[in-house]
């Protein structure tokens, strides 16, 4: 790693969860903190690159040196955030985007009367499968797994379905990795090819993540 060997990339970065609306007051939505993402974006930007960082609804300070950051809340905005700034040179898709919306937003206050309320749910925009195909698609596109279990199995069909260039595999469900936690573990996964990496600080594992991107893909 040199201090600006990202220097003329364009790189767009998402991070954080996705909120569903299923009324004024609820959601639903998951348990990403956005600190993957943030700590990619923060690296990247410290290395030279142009960086975009889609974000989620998160708590967390933006990273210094970005080119922007936009703020969004559901899986359509991230899609159509995402989708509006390509090309780019490097996607990196760190977000936890919810996979099922609720079909309708109540416009109201969902009232309690029954015992079970049954909500009817549609699949959201795959944003990574998406840039992978798309006319302006990144040189390099990287997607995350989150996975409980089989983790290899899950990322590899991952990889190959969403047609990625590469996947970062992390374990959650467990302390110290995944989810919210300041540390995490990745594997990473191409065609011929897979690196461990950590576990370290999440700051620590977003350079070596871009420094496994630059290794294959050298300007
Ligand atoms: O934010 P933190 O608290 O720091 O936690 C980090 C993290 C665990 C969220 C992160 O490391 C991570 O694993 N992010 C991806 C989580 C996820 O949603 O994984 P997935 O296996 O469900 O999705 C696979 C890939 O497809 C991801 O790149 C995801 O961004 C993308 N995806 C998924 C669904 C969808 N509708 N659109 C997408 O683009």
């Amino acid at each position: 790693m040199s201090a600006a060997d990202l220097s003329g990339r364009r790189i767009v970065v998402s991070a954080g969860p996705t909120f569903e609306d299923i009324d004024p007051v609820r959601f639903i939505g998951n348990r990403s903190s956005g600190k993957m993402g943030f700590a990619i974006a923060e690296a990247a930007a410290r290395r030279g690159a142009q960086v975009v960082l889609v974000a989620g609804p998160v708590s967390l300070p933006t990273p210094p040196g970005l080119q922007q950051r936009v703020d969004v809340r559901s899986a359509r905005q991230m899609r159509e955030a995402v989708i509006a700034q390509l090309p780019a040179d490097v996607y990196i898709g760190a977000a936890a985007v919810a996979d099922y919306a609720p079909a309708e937003v109540a416009p109201g206050k969902i009232k309690k009367k029954d015992e079970q309320l049954t909500l009817a749910l549609v699949r959201t925009p795959d944003i990574l499968a998406e840039v992978a195909v798309h006319a302006r698609r990144p040189t390099v596109v990287v997607g995350f797994a989150a996975e409980t279990h089989d983790v290899e199995f899950y990322a590899r069909g991952k990889l190959e379905k969403k047609k990625v260039d590469m996947i970062a595999a992390n374990r959650v469900g467990v302390s110290g990795s995944g989810f919210e936690s300041d540390d995490n573990a990745l594997t990473v996964y191409w065609l011929d090819g897979e690196r461990a990496l950590g576990p370290a600080p999440k700051t620590a594992l977003a350079d070596q993540l871009l420094d496994l991107i630059l290794a294959r893909w050298p300007a």
